[in-house]
């Protein structure tokens, strides 16, 4: 089904039934006559068609998103760079999953970075070489986390485990925000950080101490740098998903993506749709962008109502 807008700038093609799942959230294929540039996005709403100005929520801006080679971040930065970011910079450890993600978006839009999070200054390296080769930093996704190998629970935590996760979910998290926020404060530009907590973040677990203590600690990060850096126009702010099936809980459950999915939603209060990363990668551009001019400090869940 194909349909134009009344200004005949856009050719929006509409694919109901594509794949299974569209079935439920419809496939949306915005087509520029302009540019001659294709833009896909998936939405919610089949009957809702994105305008010309609302597919291109983050036009000429530099991003930098780590753990951006697998999962939730390599969906974040497809959708980045479909928004029109000037560059997405994919930061992580996995060098050759972070290069065919760089690849795959388009070596004009697109660079991998190696930098591992837990050590500052690669972290330092990373924002200095993307301000270097881009001009600025408008936005740091900092996204990359890790689960320990063993369940955590609190009678028998094991402290090897838990201070390579805090150096990665925590301190690394940390350094990311300070790093990303020195480069907006030097260069007066009113930037977005976004950090990934959790459900977990604002609720305990039976399992996993140590990772529900780590994203608890990313959102007192959030919540202390906001206050400190709306000063310099910095909004800070942090997206807590509910389960998806990535590499990570894939790991941590030693569950296929589909058992995992399953298992999930029978748990989740909203029926009718599964969560998956591009849920998460649209609620984290909504805080990259310019349509959350004001919200900062904030924990956007996207849960499907589990913690309410
Ligand atoms: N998947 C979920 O259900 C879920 C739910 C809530 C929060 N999260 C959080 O989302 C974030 C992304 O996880 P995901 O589910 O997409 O998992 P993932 O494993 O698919 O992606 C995580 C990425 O982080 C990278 N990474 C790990 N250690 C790193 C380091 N030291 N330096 C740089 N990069 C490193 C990995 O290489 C990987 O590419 C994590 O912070 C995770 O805690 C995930």
């Amino acid at each position: 089904m194909a349909s134009s807008s009344s200004s005949g700038m856009l050719q929006i093609k509409v694919y109901s039934h594509a794949m299974d799942w569209n079935k439920i959230l419809g496939f949306v294929t915005v087509k520029f006559l302009t540019s001659q540039r294709q833009y896909k996005m998936t939405d919610t709403s089949p009957t809702t068609i994105p305008t010309l100005d609302s597919t291109r929520k983050l036009q000429g801006k530099v991003a930098i998103i780590t753990g951006g080679a697998s999962g939730i971040g390599e969906a974040t930065a497809h959708l980045f760079a479909n928004q029109g970011a000037r560059a997405v910079v994919v930061a992580d450890i996995q060098d050759d999953k972070g290069r065919r993600v760089a690849e795959a978006i388009g070596a004009n839009r697109c660079s991998y970075v190696h930098c591992d999070v837990s050590d500052e200054n690669q972290v330092q390296a990373t924002v200095d070489w993307t301000v270097k080769t881009y001009g600025q930093l408008d936005i740091m996704f900092s996204n990359a986390g890790i689960v320990s190998s063993s369940d955590q629970v609190i009678l028998d935590l094991d402290f090897s485990q838990f201070d390579r996760l805090f150096a990665i979910n925590v301190r690394g998290m940390a350094a990311c925000v300070k790093h990303a926020a020195l480069a907006m404060v030097e260069r007066h530009v009113r930037g977005s950080i976004i950090c990934t907590a959790s459900v977990v973040g604002s609720r305990g677990s039976k399992r996993r101490t140590d990772y529900t203590m780590s994203k608890h600690a990313v959102v007192g990060l959030v919540r202390a740098a906001s206050r400190q850096l709306g000063e310099h126009g910095i909004r800070v702010n942090s997206v807590s998903p509910y389960v998806v099936a990535t590499p990570l809980t894939q790991e941590a459950h030693k569950k296929e993506a589909e058992e995992i999915e399953k298992f999930f939603e029978a748990l989740t209060p909203l029926k009718g749709i599964v969560l998956r990363v591009n849920h998460v990668a649209d609620a984290v551009l909504f805080l990259a962008s310019d349509e959350s001019a004001f919200v900062s400090g904030h924990d956007l869940v996207v849960d499907g109502g589990f913690i309410s």
